[in-house]
């Protein structure tokens, strides 16, 4: 992790939202304007994340361009996929436009592949580089959570409990399917806070005959309504197809639910406003201190940095132990 710019003294810093939306990125922008302003340091706003940072898509922002937006889901900044960015050309282009404005370090805000961005454009570029963890899949190594998970799991936990109304009146069995292409922390959540009976995750790979005889055995014993929760890059695929395999073993009718873009969206949660408020002010101070190439996180109660480059190649786990008391639980 380095820190030899440290001798020069920042004036200029610029933030930005990229990949995926998730509830508590405003607050987190609203916590960099503000503690940067209070260090005296002037923040611009870059549009619509990478794309916005090639095209010179800036906006300053002072402590009133943040009112009002620590309760919003969404970014006031927009965001989007990076797609060219990463080519030589665009990473280019970006370090351009943030010598143009004499900027001196950048706040990114987002999941893996802002992280990735965040690394490259360190190569190319002489400024300061910082992330904060944005994304409701909670997969990235270095923070025990992400800012947006926390709320996600609330938002697919609610409808989960809506859902258990009719599974339980009308003796069905469900499959719901939650966000995670990669990872199942919000699947292994909301299944063990949802109460139910199996989660399949992509970490779990277990053939789908076994899961077939336990729903049929479940059912003997008089377990009448099932839930059962799909992470979208499960083993056996998403709710739909999975539904479909189980349905030619077992001979049941499955209903499914995709939960889908509902998960991104909606006010945060205090955590994740507490989250993502710590983590804006830590960034600013550390970038103040010469910090770079690194991730801001917070594990254990404490606040810390990882290397950017361990935080994108290690891959975080998930509680085994929450996986293992799930079928203990819904006995
Ligand atoms: O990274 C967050 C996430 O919501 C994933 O859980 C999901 O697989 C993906 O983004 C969906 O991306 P998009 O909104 O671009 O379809």
């Amino acid at each position: 992790m380095s820190s030899n710019r440290a001798s020069k003294k920042m004036k200029r810093i610029a933030v930005l939202t990229s990949g995926g939306d998730s509830p508590g990125m405003n607050a987190a922008i609203r916590a960099v304007v503000r503690c940067a302003h209070f260090s005296g340091l002037e923040v611009w706003g870059v549009m619509r994340g990478y794309r916005g940072l090639m095209e010179g898509a800036f906006e300053k922002l002072v402590p009133r361009s943040v009112s009002n937006i620590i309760q919003r889901g969404g970014t006031i900044l927009k965001t989007s996929r990076h797609g060219d960015f990463r080519a030589q050309k665009g990473l280019r282009q970006a370090a351009h436009q943030l010598d143009s404005r004499e900027i001196d370090g950048l706040v990114a805000i987002g999941g893996n592949g802002t992280y990735g961005g965040a690394l490259d454009l360190s190569k190319v570029w002489k400024g300061r580089i910082i992330t904060l963890p944005g994304t409701i899949d909670n997969d990235l190594y270095g923070t025990d959570s992400t800012i947006g998970y926390d709320t996600a799991v609330n938002t697919a936990l609610e409808a989960i409990d809506k859902i258990r109304d009719t599974a339980d009146a009308h003796e069905r069995f469900f499959l719901i399917e939650v966000m995670g292409r990669h990872a199942g922390f919000i699947a292994l959540d909301v299944a063990i806070s949802g109460g139910a009976e199996e989660v399949l995750i992509p970490e779990k790979k277990e053939p789908i005959a076994a899961l077939g005889r336990r729903l049929v055995a479940s059912e003997k014993c008089g377990k009448l309504s099932n839930i059962l929760i799909v992470a979208e890059g499960s083993a056996h695929g998403g709710a739909f197809e999975t539904a479909k395999k189980l349905r030619a073993i077992t001979g049941h009718d499955y209903r499914v639910v995709v939960l889908g873009h509902m998960q991104r969206g909606g006010s945060p949660t205090a955590a994740d406003r507490i989250l993502a408020s710590d983590l804006g002010c830590f960034a600013v101070e550390q970038l103040m201190r010469g910090k770079t190439g690194v991730a801001a996180g917070r594990r254990n109660g404490r606040l810390v940095l990882t290397p950017l480059k361990e935080a994108i190649h290690r891959n975080k786990q998930i509680s085994p132990h929450l996986l293992r008391i799930l079928p203990v639980l819904s006995i």
